[in-house]
């Protein structure tokens, strides 16, 4: 593939954004599932406080403005809202809404996410999504928002990378909570996740016939570095099971599609054995380096996965893609050539509107803690002072752009 040298220009109307969920900054989430999961001392550390987001959201936009970054991408805490069973709590949905009109006074757009992970602690207990006839609690919860809600968001996704990284972390692997490991769960919660998405978008956009609703997808770039034609065959296979099944089944549903993108998964043989087999396998063969999170970086992925979307016919968004590492000063490499990668597909062809790094700033990174630092900002853990780092100075830069500068240096 030809590389390009010089100034890569991205279209006036291009969304350069950074992402966050309510969860990892806000502080104080007590009535969500993840809160009594970080209570129970199921993990090292808990999320506390987080970077108190909430009481300092409008610096935090005007943090995002600064950027030179025209959108935002935020969510609301369900938990926040529904406290208890059929108790809403009106005020936590103005305070969402006051962050939307805040952000079109600083002339940026802003995506609303529905849910990113957490539930409320009452709803979970019910078996969260697990279960079908619990669905409705979620459906009941979108109406609220939408009688409520008096100023729309540009941009809506309904859920955070439902099938995969959700199901995985919370039904698979057991880390996240319900912290379950069972067939049964992962295939119900898998299959019952595209309802809830199909019946916010329709509730959307009888509301706002105008919308524009995705889900963000995760998707993983499945490589086959060997070129064996058998270990295609389960890259091809891998990127169904991974990528694409979930987003089949709600594609017809999607008025843009929101990947979430972070690395790559390099096909071998060993994806074939058991996985408590492989796991040591996998720690000393990963592809790349390795940052403050053990995967695989690899920013060509994006062009691959960009280009295999094109078929669907609706414009993309990168709503999250990001980098955690604070120790070996390479975002401002990562963060050019994913942009590289990108404006490249954009070229060949694919319609992408949209750019969000994840995240403004250092924040709770689920079950990792404080330690992997993604941010553009730092905080000072205990007077929550934000300080621009280098690479948040070179996203800036591009951001004011429109544009980068490749291939020299
Ligand atoms: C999630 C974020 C998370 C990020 C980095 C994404 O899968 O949506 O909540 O912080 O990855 O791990």
């Amino acid at each position: 593939m030809r590389k390009r040298e010089g100034e890569l220009r991205f279209p006036e109307g291009f969304l350069f954004g950074t992402a966050t969920a309510g969860h990892q900054i806000e502080g104080d989430n007590v009535n969500s599932d993840w809160w009594h999961w970080e209570k129970s001392g199921k993990l090292p550390v808990k999320s506390g406080r987080a970077v108190n987001s909430w009481e300092l959201w409008k610096e935090d936009l005007d943090l995002a403005k600064n950027l030179g970054t025209n959108a935002y991408r935020f969510s609301l805490e369900w938990a926040r809202i529904e406290p208890a069973e059929g108790k809403f709590e009106p005020s936590a949905l103005k305070h969402y809404e006051e962050e939307i009109v805040y952000l079109h006074r600083l002339g940026m757009q802003a995506m609303l996410t529905l849910w990113h992970f957490t539930l409320p602690e009452w709803f979970a207990k019910k078996g969260g999504f697990s279960r079908r006839e619990n669905l409705w609690y979620f459906e009941r919860f979108i109406k609220f928002v939408l009688a409520n809600l008096t100023e729309p968001p540009d941009y809506w996704i309904t859920l955070n990378e439902p099938s995969n990284v959700y199901v995985g972390g919370s039904y698979i692997y057991g880390l996240c909570p319900p912290g379950k490991r069972d067939v049964w769960s992962t295939v119900s919660v898998f299959f019952n996740l595209a309802e809830p998405h199909r019946v916010a978008y329709g509730l959307i956009h009888a509301r706002y016939p105008e919308a524009k609703v995705s889900a963000a997808i995760n998707m993983m770039c499945f490589e086959n570095f060997d070129r064996n034609p058998l270990l295609s065959v389960l890259a091809w296979a891998g990127d169904l099971f991974f990528n694409r099944l979930f987003l089949r089944r709600i594609v017809g549903f999607m008025d843009f599609v929101g990947v979430n993108y972070y690395y790559v998964h390099e096909t071998r043989w060993r994806d074939l054995l058991p996985r408590a087999l492989t796991r040591r396998i996998i720690k000393e063969i990963q592809l790349g380096e390795r940052f403050d999170i053990a995967w695989p970086v690899y920013p060509q992925g994006i062009y691959k996965i960009v280009m295999s979307l094109k078929k669907y016919g609706l414009p993309i968004i990168i709503t999250e893609n990001g980098l955690a590492d604070d120790r070996s000063g390479k975002r401002e490499a990562f963060i050019s050539d994913t942009l590289e990668w990108l404006r490249q597909a954009m070229g060949d062809g694919a319609e992408v509107s949209g750019y969000f790094y994840w995240t403004l700033m250092d924040n709770f990174e689920w079950t990792s803690g404080y330690e992997p630092k993604y941010g553009l900002y730092s905080v000072e853990p205990k007077t929550f002072k934000r300080i621009l780092k280098p690479s948040g100075k070179y996203y800036r830069k591009i951001c004011r752009d429109k544009a980068l500068i490749v291939g020299e240096g």
